[in-house]
């Protein structure tokens, strides 16, 4: 890792885990240029890939033609209105309306570790592993000035970028669009990787060309939404799962975004992220700041599984902080799937003692314990038990569940107020409305201003007084709508900062809370993974995954979020078949195998399962306690797509050392008449041995008439399962995988290097 400053060819070079990121000012007016981001590059003088060797040249050597070099010219941060007719990078209008805007190089800093960004959630490092250039930017007519920060850790192929303004002039500069990032890549043919969904089908992968003009996934729903997701991914020509060239961007941010291309007339492609300018319009009065959230910038030379090597690498290193993070998640079982609204003390104790029974750890209160909430349309607001649901309160319910031997959790939505609660009619001014509308409801619920301090004192103390009422362990902290009618009233609160003022109050929100009580685990949750984003995961090391609990379509929605988050991070839990979500009938072993990719857990009633389901528990909640650490330490490697294949998905998870690996194979849909499938099991350590095992009880399944059907479809591994086979011929050769009979079949496969 290093970053380095040639001043006189006005040089910046940033290496790091063998990817270089160079930017050039140039030596007249210091127009900040992009050269290359990509594989790492000899220590050469590329400042040729500017192109101002040839027309139209640099302006001072052909002003005529200045508009003809600034629409050219690759750009690392283009202004507005001043002659680059591509998207800019920074809008503003000053006191008279006028939009021009032009940040050239005033000086620079390179320093050893990182800062935090004060307020949002940032990447953190080291003096040792970390290091940063700052590179001071100013608009001399606005009197703007824009620092732009990058940063490179120790051995990650990755640069992280944010923008600071900061209103030097004398007058109140309006910002109306600050992207975090901004680039124009010389790279052709490139393909667009986004993740795009809705509510209960998150995170679906997608796959376009990049054509001339712009294309954009964002999000204008005050969430980063199951709609879209704050990421995008740039793949070469040829490159896919394992090889090629991948770059993935991704922001660091919770609410509305934009992140786009842009392929400009001679095929160079601008890139972009940051919050979305729609009803964005920051005022800075002389003096003052404004931050903008950060952006990670990958480069992986090895297709998408190293772009998502790094970007978890990344975020397990420098973005998540909870001490939970490689720590022993207790097996939960949550209430949601299992009563809806309709419990009281004794069925959540009902479900508890069976649970305990089976080894399962915490008990998560769901929705419907406070207010007078007996379905989504009261309450939200009133965070105080309801005695008659819940005699002697959390401390009663704790005290039980101790006796078991189990931990509480409980579920809160802070950001939201039922319009017939008593913190609504008390304060209505306390819900986002415009004047004269009656605001939008979204299941029958108004969004909070926490944009104001009263209102957040005023939830935070509800939720204190709660968890302080008994023994709390974890806090599931849902959000189910998004944000209409976003207007403050309180004084001065100005409407173009408000939806970022609101992702603020958010995050200054879970920040006291994780500060006051530093060992609950906190799980975010918006409807399922309507804001599984980069910026939750810096307050929860978990968030649930998706409302969709079906394995089968859970198989697409974990494949979309582990391509950017850490398996440790997905909350995967196993409910009832047929599906809630879908319907479909899915054996209790597979859904056991893909809940074991994420947090494992149950969101079911044990009491009501079929006995040969509630059979397997004990049995999977083992493998749980045998894989959790590979899981949440390990690598992730995806070696098929189902979505791509429709017929099967694999994934694999390597131990860092090596030392032991499981390969999950889940066989979407049977077929006649084939020969078992070949799977190369890549990442081992090439010349060590390996036991490969069929994991019990994968093939344990029973057929219709009550057999024992293991034998048979693992026929075609006899011959390795009988001796240790290198990592190298494993790689190269691969297996056989078991012959599965049926639909929605899964085995887990375990790698132990032996000796
Ligand atoms: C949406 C969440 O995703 C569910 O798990 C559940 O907590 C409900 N909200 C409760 O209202």
């Amino acid at each position: 890792m290093n970053i380095s400053y040639d001043e006189a060819a006005g040089i910046f070079r940033l290496d790091a885990g063998g990817m270089t990121y160079v930017l050039r000012v140039t030596d007249e007016e210091g127009f900040p240029g992009h050269l290359y981001f990509g594989k790492r590059v000899g220590e050469d003088d590329i400042s040729y890939l500017a192109r101002t060797e040839e027309m139209p040249w640099l302006p001072s050597g052909n002003v005529r033609d200045r508009c003809s070099f600034l629409d050219s010219f690759p750009q690392e941060y283009p202004g507005n209105g001043v002659g680059d007719f591509r998207s800019p990078a920074v809008c503003v209008t000053d006191e008279k309306g006028q939009t021009g805007v032009q940040p050239l190089y005033v000086s620079h800093q390179i320093e050893q570790g990182k800062k935090t960004l004060p307020g949002l959630p940032s990447t953190f490092g080291t003096q040792k592993d970390s290091m940063t250039l700052s590179l001071l930017l100013a608009d001399r007519e606005t009197g703007l000035e824009l620092t732009l920060c990058y940063t490179v850790f120790e051995g990650i192929p990755a640069v992280v970028r944010s923008v600071r303004a900061h209103n030097r002039g004398e007058k109140t500069i309006a910002i109306r669009r600050l992207m975090s990032c901004s680039l124009d890549m010389d790279v052709q043919d490139l393909r667009l990787l986004t993740l795009n969904g809705t509510w209960g089908r998150e995170k679906h992968k997608q796959i376009l060309p990049v054509g001339i003009g712009t294309q954009q996934v964002s999000s204008i729903r005050g969430i980063s939404s199951h709609q879209a997701h704050p990421f995008l991914g740039l793949m070469a020509e040829h490159a896919g799962q394992e090889s090629g060239e991948v770059y993935g961007f991704n922001l660091i941010y919770s609410g509305n975004f934009l992140a786009q291309t842009e392929r400009d007339q001679f095929d160079r492609v601008r890139v972009q992220l940051g919050i979305h300018p729609k009803d964005f319009c920051w005022e800075l009065a002389p003096g003052e700041s404004f931050q903008s959230p950060e952006a990670v910038l990958v480069y992986s030379a090895e297709g998408i599984d190293g772009m998502t090597h790094a970007f978890h690498e990344l975020f397990r290193n420098h973005l998540l902080r909870s001490p939970w993070l490689y720590r022993e998640r207790p097996v939960l079982i949550n209430n949601w799937e299992a009563t809806f609204f309709d419990f009281d003390l004794e069925k959540l104790l009902t479900i508890a003692r069976r649970a305990a029974k089976e080894g399962i750890e915490l008990l998560v209160m769901d929705d419907g314990w406070f207010g007078r909430r007996k379905d989504d349309n009261s309450s939200l607001g009133d965070w105080t038990v309801n005695e008659e649901k819940l005699p002697g309160g959390i401390a009663r319910l704790s005290e039980e569940l101790a006796k078991l031997n189990m931990k509480l959790g409980i579920w809160f939505e802070p950001e939201m107020v039922s319009p017939d609660s008593d913190l609504y009619r008390a304060h209505p001014d306390w819900a986002f409305s415009f004047d004269g509308r009656t605001p939008c409801r979204a299941r029958n619920q108004y969004v909070l201003d926490l944009t104001r301090r009263e209102v957040r004192d005023a939830v935070f103390d509800q939720i204190a007084a709660v968890l302080d009422s008994g023994e709390v362990a974890y806090v599931k902290w849902d959000m189910n709508r998004p944000l209409t009618d976003v207007a403050s009233h309180a004084e001065g609160g100005q409407s173009g900062a408000l939806f970022h003022r609101f992702v603020l109050g958010t995050y200054e929100l879970q920040e006291r809370l994780i500060t006051r009580y530093p060992e609950l685990l906190l799980e975010n949750c918006s409807s399922g993974g309507g804001r599984f984003d980069a910026g939750m995961l810096y307050y929860s090391p978990q968030i649930w995954t998706s409302d969709n609990t079906d394995a089968i379509e859970r198989l697409a929605i974990q494949e979309g979020t582990a391509m950017l988050y850490p398996m440790s991070t997905m909350g995967a839990h196993i409910s009832v078949s047929p599906s809630q979500a879908v319907g479909r009938l899915v054996p209790m072993a597979t859904r056991g195998h893909v809940a074991l990719a994420g947090t494992f857990g149950y969101e079911l009633d044990i009491n009501h399962l079929p006995e040969e389901d509630a059979a397997l528990i004990s049995g999977q909640i083992a493998l749980y306690h045998r894989y959790g650490d590979l899981v949440r330490e390990g690598d992730y490697h995806r070696l098929a797509s189902w979505q791509d294949n429709r017929l099967f998905d694999c994934y694999e998870v390597i131990s860092k050392d090596k030392q032991l690996a499981l390969v999950t194979f889940v066989q979407v849909m049977g077929e006649a008449n084939v020969k078992s499938r070949r799977i190369r099991i890549p990442h081992l350590s090439p010349d060590a041995r390996y036991r490969v095992t069929v994991v019990d009880p994968a093939v344990r399944e029973h057929d219709q008439s009550g057999n024992f059907i293991g034998s048979d479809e693992i026929a075609c591994m006899r011959s390795i399962l009988d001796k240790p086979i290198t990592g190298r011929t494993l790689a190269e050769a691969g297996i056989l995988m078991p012959k599965l009979r049926g639909d929605f079949r899964s085995v887990l496969i375990e790698f132990r290097q032996e000796g």
